[in-house]
């Protein structure tokens, strides 16, 4: 069977993640993401994800302690991402890190516990690694906020220097529950194929990042930042889409491989959210970009099964929320890292290295011809 970008092919039974696409409903371990949005945290639904099922009060905290207690990197990562050039990607500084922390470490106990407590050391870091990256190319120390009370709070904090209002620090944590998991995409399959080969959770990770990078997957909220920035003005929406498809160009932030007949169920959640923002802050201006944009780009679109994702949005809420353009990406690692892992153990249970196959289209028996022979 040949399956182009393996459309369609099933890699292993889940309980993790189930995207219903005729009800545009997604749900967490059983859990319609739209109430975990509204009402849960997002380490509840990191406990939620790698257990299985929700957290007792006794051991939310200690996993919250567990974060916060991991939070500084090990001395090496630090002085090795304060030592990359101002003008390394973030993305590619927290890949870096990551892989780096797993230097030192004894890493032949591959148990379910040990694979765990690795993957929560590197969710616990990437807050602080981005952060102290992106001040230490503004020139400026790290922070590490140690009063903030979440995962969320303390990312925001550590980048902006300053304490987020209740609402920005509430909105982060939204986008950390949305952005977790989203079933078998290409950063969770790169997870699961490296962690098949029995290789580590770091390196799981690690490879995990680098496919998160492309921009045909979570890239796709950079530039989708970086459009909404060139377009500046609601009103220059229907000509630039025009343009971009007049040249054969794609939209970022439109299209995706599952919702072919259908917006994103999580752009409900999210066009709300950016639109709390908008009006905290008395400021509309990209919102209506990515509204206007949502509905003329749909318009042009639909019929190819074509419509936004969360990147459009995503990125207006990051915006809103004083993110450096570049730091988007990042952002969705700090998140989707506990979606990895989860997978990652997942696929351990039943662990069958992963390996498909090609059907060779080459010529063969092909005469071999010297060198000095072929002019
Ligand atoms: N703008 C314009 N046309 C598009 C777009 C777009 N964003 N996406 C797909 N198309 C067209 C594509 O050109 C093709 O047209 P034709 O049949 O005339 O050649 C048709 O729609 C089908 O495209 P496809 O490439 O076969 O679809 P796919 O399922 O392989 O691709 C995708 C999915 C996400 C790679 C693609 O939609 C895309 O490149 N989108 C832009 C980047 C983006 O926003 N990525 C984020 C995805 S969601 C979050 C995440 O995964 O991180």
């Amino acid at each position: 069977m040949y399956s182009p970008g393996l459309e369609g092919v099933v890699v292993k039974e889940t309980r993790i993640c189930h995207i219903d696409v005729e009800n545009s409903k997604i749900y967490y371990r059983g859990y319609d993401l739209e109430e975990l949005a509204a009402r849960s945290t997002f380490e509840e639904v990191a406990f939620l994800l790698w257990r299985g099922r929700l957290p007792g009060r006794s051991e939310l905290e200690e996993l919250k302690s567990e974060l916060r207690r991991g939070r500084r990197p090990p001395k090496h990562v630090e002085y090795l991402v304060r030592a990359a050039p101002p003008s390394a990607e973030p993305i590619d500084v927290l890949r870096t890190a990551v892989s780096a922390m797993a230097w030192g470490e004894d890493l032949s106990d591959k148990s379910p516990e040990a694979e765990l407590r690795r993957g929560l050391k590197i969710a616990a870091a990437m807050p602080y690694v981005v952060a102290a990256f992106d001040r230490a190319r503004r020139g400026l120390e790290p922070l590490d906020p140690a009063e903030a009370e979440s995962h969320a709070e303390y990312y925001l904090w550590a980048l902006r220097g300053e304490r987020p209002s209740g609402r920005e620090a509430r909105a982060m944590d939204v986008m950390l529950i949305i952005y977790a998991e989203h079933s078998m995409n290409n950063s969770a399959f790169t997870a699961v194929a490296v962690a098949s080969t029995l290789a580590d959770m770091y390196a799981a990770v690690t490879a995990a990042i680098a496919s998160l990078k492309g921009p045909l997957h979570g890239g796709a909220n950079v530039d989708a930042a970086r459009m909404i920035e060139e377009i500046g003005d609601a009103r220059r929406v229907e000509s630039w889409v025009d343009e971009q498809l007049a040249k054969g160009r794609r939209i970022p932030g439109f299209g995706h491989r599952i919702y072919k007949k259908g917006p994103d169920p999580r752009l409900k959640v999210l066009r709300e959210l950016a639109k709390e923002l908008a009006a905290e802050r008395g400021d509309f201006r990209w919102v209506e970009i990515a509204e206007r944009l949502e509905e003329y780009a749909t318009a042009k679109l639909a019929a190819k099964g074509v419509y936004a994702n969360t990147d459009l949005y995503a990125a207006v809420i990051f915006r809103y929320l004083g993110l450096p353009v570049d730091v988007n990406l990042p952002t969705f690692a700090v998140s989707r890292v506990v979606g990895w892992i989860a997978h990652v153990l997942e696929y351990r249970q039943a662990n069958r290295l992963i390996r498909p196959t090609e059907r060779y289209v080459g010529p063969v028996g092909l005469k071999y011809i010297p060198l000095e022979e072929r002019g």
